[in-house]
């Protein structure tokens, strides 16, 4: 029997997979890659909120509500997050991050994390960054720029200054090829390490990365505990205990990687969002004026940015950074009427599930004055709008990257006007990280 079943002629053996409706056909994975919106909502429209698909390997896609409170909240412990990011390059570029552990060793990372990217930290930088973004846009006034290069750069110079204390100009700029191959290894496609492949070149790039942090690292534990760098720095474990330089450094390259492309993808939809809504532009500038006003440094602790608050959240549910997120089940994973076996791939999806008409009205529309408590939507509910995750794991850098925005609004409207540049047909670049290519606006001094 045992012989039988390792032949070619070998009949399938029946799995729970079978009930499950979608394709496994090897042509998913090249029509994912060309379109992965688009993917989604065909299958999404076909199949419901439960389907497979195949990658490199059977994956299932669970949407909606009620499939993202079960993979973030209440049924967290059946799947795997760490295993989830294990099957990607992740795995030999951020060896022992926070992305591939679970459970407590999972718990003490996020504890050393936290403080870094905690309201201290971020109070303390906020001039900072305030400063890099009135930079980038007096750079670009009264000129067409696209929307993506402009937040890409910014959100890189405030991660290298902010983040990990490179000097902007030319530290930072040596900074940013050896970063760029270490991103480019993330979509490699195996986990070998051949020569001169993508992963090779990531991880000889990461070796120099740590070489040029290093010194940044050193310098931080001799001066005062402030900022994101700072708090690491000088981070103590339960027994008093200084956290490794080479940890930290390996924190940092993660905090890097996780924080600085999401937050330029957020920024420019929002400039592309804002570009195109003349009014919008007039009530975000009118409530940070009079919130905020000339102080940039005042914007965390003031009374609730109402309206930005509302923009953001309909820019995080139109547009989220990552379209999807991987699990792995640890044990047979129930949901609705499906039965997903254990060891399969399960994939939550931000994009899909703000897309559920179930759940949204008019879900295709952008509409921020949905999140106005006169239309009831903005009512908290698990598993709604989890465009920065949710759960125990959602995003630690959540306020810190919201933060960001709200700056970077600031330090635009209040001194330009945002339009789109009449001639740009921009397209849409949804994996791996989603936004728009084209968008070019002009920054009109008011
Ligand atoms: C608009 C910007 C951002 C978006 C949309 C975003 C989105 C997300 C999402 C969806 C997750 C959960 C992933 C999952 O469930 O598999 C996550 C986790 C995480 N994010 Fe962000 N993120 C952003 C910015 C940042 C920033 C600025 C930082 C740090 C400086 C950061 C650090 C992290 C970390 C460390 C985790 C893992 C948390 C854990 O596993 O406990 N993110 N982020």
């Amino acid at each position: 029997m045992l012989g039988l079943e390792r032949t070619p002629f070998a009949p399938k053996r029946a799995s729970p997979l079978d009930a499950i409706p979608g394709s496994d056909s090897l042509l998913e994975l090249p029509r994912l890659l060309r379109d992965a919106a688009l993917f989604l909502h065909e299958r999404f429209d076909r199949h419901g909120r439960v389907f497979k698909t195949r990658l490199a390997y059977p994956v299932v896609f669970l949407i909606g509500e009620e499939a993202n409170k079960s993979i973030l909240v209440t049924r967290r412990h059946e799947l795997s997050f760490g295993l989830g990011y294990a099957r990607t390059a992740v795995k030999r570029i951020f060896e022992g991050s926070i992305m591939l552990e679970d459970g407590d060793a999972h718990d003490r990372t996020r504890d050393v994390l936290a403080p870094a990217v905690g309201k201290l930290a971020i109070r303390q930088c906020s001039s900072q960054i305030h400063a890099i973004w009135s930079r980038a846009a007096a750079r670009v006034r009264g000129r067409a720029a696209d929307a993506y290069e402009l937040t890409e750069r910014s959100t890189f110079e405030v991660a290298a200054n902010v983040l990990t204390g490179l000097e902007l100009g030319e530290e930072t700029e040596a900074f940013r090829p050896y970063f760029e191959r270490l991103i480019g290894g993330i979509m490699s496609p195996i986990q070998a390490r051949v020569p001169f492949g993508p992963l090779d070149r990531a991880l000889t790039a990461r070796a120099k990365l740590v070489e040029m942090l290093r010194p940044r690292v050193l310098a931080a534990r001799e001066a005062a505990p402030v900022g994101l760098l700072g708090q690491l720095a000088h981070h103590e474990d339960a027994t008093g205990r200084l956290v490794p330089v080479d940890d930290v450094i390996g924190h940092l390259l993660l905090l890097f990687w996780a924080g600085y492309d999401t937050t330029a993808s957020a920024g420019s939809w929002v400039l592309h969002e804002l570009a195109r809504r003349i009014d919008w532009q007039e009530r975000l500038r009118a409530e940070l004026l009079d919130v905020v006003g000339d102080d940039p440094g005042g914007i965390e602790g003031k009374r609730e940015l109402e309206q930005v608050s509302w923009f953001l959240q309909e820019v995080e549910r139109m547009y989220p950074s990552a379209l999807f997120f991987p699990r792995i089940a640890s044990d047979d994973f129930h949901f609705d009427r499906h039965v997903v076996p254990r060891g399969t791939p399960v994939f939550y999806s931000p994009y899909m599930s703000h897309r559920d008409p179930a759940t949204f009205e008019n879900p295709n529309v952008f509409d921020p004055e949905r999140w106005s408590p006169a239309r009831g939507e903005r009512r908290a509910v698990v598993g709604k709008l989890v465009g920065f995750g949710g759960g125990p794991r959602v995003c630690l850098g959540k306020p810190f990257a919201k933060q960001q925005l709200k700056l970077m609004l600031h330090a635009i409207l209040s001194r330009y006007r945002i339009e789109p540049d009449p001639t740009c047909r921009p397209r849409i670049q949804t994996i791996p990280v989603h936004h728009p290519i084209q968008s070019r606006v002009f920054l009109a001094p008011l």
